[in-house]
């Protein structure tokens, strides 16, 4: 039998070896932990794009809902992903949106969808909302009563990298003015062809509802669309 320094050193390397294992389990736990929250992410059913009410008669219908008397019913999750395509979705191929962009950019505005079961981040190319958190913070985005009962917010914001192209900054704020306008109209004429209640808000507590979101430096929440049935 080895005694002495030989067995110390075999003594020591399993103890290496076991410390080793244990942190490898721990690191694969963790790795697991990471993936069930990104996990959250909601791949979106297909939106309707066929059929429906016709243009011209959701023209005549678009208009806000009043905001005393908003709806408060959620909208099914087909609802939710047609009136995001609306706003931005692909529409031919891979290159090719809804609204019009400045020289057919991706689209420089991000949508992020706020519902009771959190925050979630609008992926045009998946069709796809990306977790963001799971807080509900409705209470925290509007100035009016009836923004935190309406069942869905979507937050309309100005991307600095969607926009980094454009070096000068009153372009930059002209070009998603434009983008948030066509994109605004888009989500009315849906949810009136939907007959799903729509208003446009612009009085939001800006700078909670941007640390809520954790949006980067230089995003700008511009408005903010309300829906609800
Ligand atoms: C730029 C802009 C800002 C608005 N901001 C708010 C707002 O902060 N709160 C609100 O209740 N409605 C807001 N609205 C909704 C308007 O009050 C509504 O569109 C207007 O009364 C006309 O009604 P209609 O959309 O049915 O034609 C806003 C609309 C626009 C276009």
């Amino acid at each position: 039998m080895i005694v002495g320094p030989n067995f110390y050193i075999i003594i020591k390397g399993e103890l290496f070896v076991r410390q080793f294992f244990r942190y490898l389990a721990l690191a694969v736990f963790l790795a697991f932990c990471m993936a069930g929250v990104a996990g959250a992410d909601i791949k979106l059913p297909d939106p309707l794009t066929d059929g429906g009410m016709g243009l011209f008669q959701a023209l005549k219908q678009r208009a806000s809902a009043p905001g005393g008397d908003f709806p408060t019913v959620p909208l099914s999750m087909e609802e939710l992903s047609t009136v995001l395509w609306a706003a931005s979705g692909l529409n031919r191929g891979d290159k090719g949106w809804t609204v019009p962009m400045e020289h057919g950019l991706p689209p420089y505005v991000d949508i992020y969808a706020v519902l009771d079961s959190g925050v979630f981040k609008y992926d045009w190319g998946t069709n796809s909302l990306m977790d963001v958190s799971k807080e509900d913070i409705r209470e925290i985005v509007g100035r009016q009563r009836f923004v935190a009962s309406a069942p869905c917010n979507l937050i309309l914001v100005s991307s600095r990298v969607g926009l980094e192209t454009v070096t000068d900054e009153e372009l930059k704020k002209q070009f998603a003015a434009v983008a948030v306008g066509a994109m605004t109209q888009d989500i009315y004429l849906a949810a009136a062809a939907l007959n799903i209640g729509a208003r446009y808000i612009h009085s939001i507590k800006f700078a909670e509802t941007a640390t809520a979101l954790s949006l980067p430096e230089g995003d700008e929440i511009i408005c903010l669309m309300i829906l609800g049935k």
